[in-house]
């Protein structure tokens, strides 16, 4: 079976062929980081704009690569929301056109449910159930997976995302957009003990909080005359990857479930890669996650989730609307 994913959730425009949900055989990413730089993050009508501009090559270097034609194709999935509205609108409006001239199935995908099935485009699947970790510039959350479609939150940010923290912090010390590959690169030559920010645990709760620690990194580079930058990159992220590591811990043993999969873009981050590795050994616990490409926004994602939504007959209308703040 081949599904066509398309995701214009954020700033990525997106599209892959992926077969029989795991396979993935081409996914074609036009990246916007170029034009959002200078203003220290996404412009969402710059990030809309463009998309219109790429959506057809983007989709037609997928088909192409994969040696595919519409009329392969099982059904398209596209990505409904959560995300900018503006960029919403140009995956879906594109998505539900091609449905309609070519005659294919749409079908409706969540972007999380899709960083949720990341790990399942590689070799070695997680078995349900597992504690998923989704940490991205939009969302920081924790979700028990009993099965396709069977999603129960454990916890959520009550305020930043982790990858928001990344990219104001980035923003505040001048490093550019997005913050995440820079602040990782920066903190591999610092000290991750050199200053003690804090961390927010909220004892009795899996939520997450990352405004406090942005604040902290900014009452520290206002104080200092000469603020050592890969100290305060390494201080930071030990402080950001320390949070999510443990909550993830608390959500093991609450849910008395070893297995759990880490995706979302700042699941490309080294250090939270590392501990999370070492937290999973000393409990032995299974750990899955994406190749670092598929960490970041991607369709083959939406692909890979699409597929199963497809096979359980949720086909879409052609009146999708996306919306912005989406509930998994
Ligand atoms: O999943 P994603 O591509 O988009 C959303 O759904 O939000 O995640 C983008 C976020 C950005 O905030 C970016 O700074 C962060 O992921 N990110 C990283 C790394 N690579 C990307 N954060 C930490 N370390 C990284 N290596
Ligand atoms: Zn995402």
């Amino acid at each position: 079976m081949l599904v066509l994913g398309i995701d214009t959730s954020c700033d990525d425009t997106s599209a892959a062929v992926i077969e029989n949900g795991t396979t993935i055989l081409s996914n074609s990413i036009s990246n916007q980081s170029e034009i959002h730089k200078k203003y220290g993050g996404i412009v969402p009508e710059l990030a809309s704009r463009r998309h219109i501009e790429m959506i057809w090559p983007v989709v037609n270097e997928a088909l192409k690569t994969a040696g595919l034609s519409c009329k392969d194709l099982a059904c398209i999935a596209v990505c409904h929301g959560p995300g900018l509205i503006g960029s919403l609108l140009v995956g879906c409006s594109f998505a539900k056109a091609l449905c309609y001239a070519k005659k294919i199935p749409l079908v409706a995908v969540n972007h999380l449910e899709g960083h949720i099935f990341s790990p399942f485009l590689e070799k070695t699947k997680p078995d349900y159930p597992f504690i998923a970790l989704i940490v991205s510039g939009g969302h920081t959350c924790l979700y028990r997976v009993d099965d396709f479609g069977k999603y129960v939150e454990l916890g959520r940010t009550r305020d930043d995302a982790a990858g928001e923290a990344y990219d104001k912090v980035s923003k505040l010390l001048g490093l550019g957009y997005p913050g995440g590959p820079v602040i990782d690169n920066l903190a591999r030559d610092g000290n991750p003990d050199a200053i003690h920010f804090p961390r927010a645990y909220l004892p009795e709760s899996l939520d997450f909080s990352f405004s406090g620690l942005k604040t902290a990194v900014l009452h520290y580079v206002k104080s200092e005359m000469s603020p050592a930058i890969k100290d305060i990159a390494a201080s930071f992220q030990a402080a950001v990857v320390d949070v999510l590591v443990r909550k993830t811990e608390w959500a093991i043993r609450k849910e008395r479930i070893k297995r759990i999969t880490l995706s979302g873009g700042v699941a490309a981050n080294s250090a939270l890669r590392q501990k999370m590795l070492k937290m999973a050994e000393e409990k032995e616990v299974e750990v899955y996650m994406p190749s670092v490409s598929l960490c970041t926004d991607n369709a083959a994602m939406i692909a890979a989730a699409g597929c199963h939504h497809f096979k359980a007959g949720n086909i879409a209308g052609l009146d999708l609307n996306p919306v912005a703040y989406l509930p998994l």
